[in-house]
């Protein structure tokens, strides 16, 4: 068996599975099985700026009498049963949690703008937590928006938060940045201790019969895992923060390829959502496997042993090999 540990944000985790944030931490005994199938920390599902706004503007009443006279605030708030006042159940859950399990656990704040919202880091430190997952999750729809001013805006939500809190503090990024490399960068002057890699979007089909937009939230699959290898190929060599992969892990190979790209965790949500527990426990015995037939004896070994320096060819992460892989493209006869 090869040694699984590793070390993330800080933290000694017996190896780099992670539960990613999802529904299942709203299920203690669902997280104590998935734990209990190897997964060697925890990360909750988010509490959301807009359920902490309207926490701090004195819950349902106070919005739900205000919006009944305002027409224009209606348009701009969502309504409040949509964003249940949930901050405080959030805490009895973390400590629960905490008391059930025997491994970090990772409180998630999800949000776009700077503000109060963000106090919530503090005490959530307080109940508990071992660290701080913040889901910079922004959906720009106007052209009034400039990405200076979103980056702007995510790293001084980043600051705030780091400067509350001694314990680690990770930021989960999506993968739309012009110079991904350059806000990472950013992000480590804050004092985060880590990266996610990425944030999977929301993203809403068309019904075409129904003339309507389809909001099935659909689970992922391995396909998704190469966007975040190239990710993290590039980062691990330019960045001392933990990189975590969250998207498309699904296997013990899917599990090998993140960390060969360089991911010190590795977050899977989808496969425990689709198969429960023992997902956890089929991707660690075969990332165990593998390392053995690979005769690697600790994970850490086989980190960023594919990254943009140490590939054999390391301009296959490059774009030039994408102007050749075009180039040497074989059309198939089909008509
Ligand atoms: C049903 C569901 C709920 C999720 N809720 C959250 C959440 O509350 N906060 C968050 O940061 N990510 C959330 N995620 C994203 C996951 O943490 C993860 O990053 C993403 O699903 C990619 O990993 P996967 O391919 O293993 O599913 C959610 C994902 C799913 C499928």
């Amino acid at each position: 068996m090869a040694n699984l540990t590793t070390d993330w944000l800080g933290l000694q985790l017996k190896n780099p599975l992670v539960l990613a944030a999802s529904p299942v931490s709203k299920d203690i005994e669902f997280t104590a099985a998935a734990v209990e199938a190897g997964a060697a920390a925890v990360i909750m599902h988010s509490l959301f700026e807009e359920q902490l706004i309207h926490e701090q503007m004195g819950a349902h009443y106070f919005i739900d009498t205000r919006l009944d006279l305002d027409a224009e605030a209606r348009s701009l708030m969502p309504e409040s049963d949509l964003f249940p006042v949930d901050g405080e159940h959030y805490i009895y859950m973390l400590k629960k949690i905490k008391q059930r399990v025997r491994v970090p656990v990772i409180a998630s704040l999800n949000g776009a703008t700077p503000g109060g919202w963000t106090s919530y880091a503090a005490k959530l430190q307080e109940a508990g937590a071992d660290a701080l997952e913040l889901n910079l999750y922004d959906v720009i729809t106007s052209k009034d928006i400039s990405s200076a001013l979103v980056e702007e805006r995510q790293i001084a939500i980043i600051e705030s938060v780091v400067k509350q809190l001694q314990i680690p503090v990770t930021v989960k990024l999506s993968p739309f940045y012009s110079s991904l490399p350059g806000f990472v960068a950013k992000v480590e002057k804050t004092g985060a201790a880590g990266i996610a890699v990425f944030n999977r979007f929301f993203q809403p089909d068309i019904s075409p019969d129904e003339l309507n937009v389809d909001r099935t939230l659909h689970l992922s699959s391995s396909q998704e895992l190469p966007l975040r290898l190239h990710a993290l190929a590039l980062l691990s060599t330019q960045t001392n923060l933990s990189l975590a992969c969250t998207g498309g892990i699904h296997s013990g190979m899917d599990a090998a390829k993140a960390v060969l790209a360089g991911a010190h965790a590795l977050q899977v949500a989808s496969a425990v959502l689709q198969r429960g527990p023992q997902a956890v426990r089929d991707i660690l015995h075969e990332l165990d496997l593998w390392l053995d037939k690979m005769n690697y004896a600790h994970v850490a070994d086989a980190r960023g042993v594919l990254n943009l320096h140490s590939a054999p060819d390391p301009h296959a992460w490059e774009r030039l090999n994408y102007a050749k892989m075009l180039a040497g493209w074989q059309l198939r006869k089909v008509f």
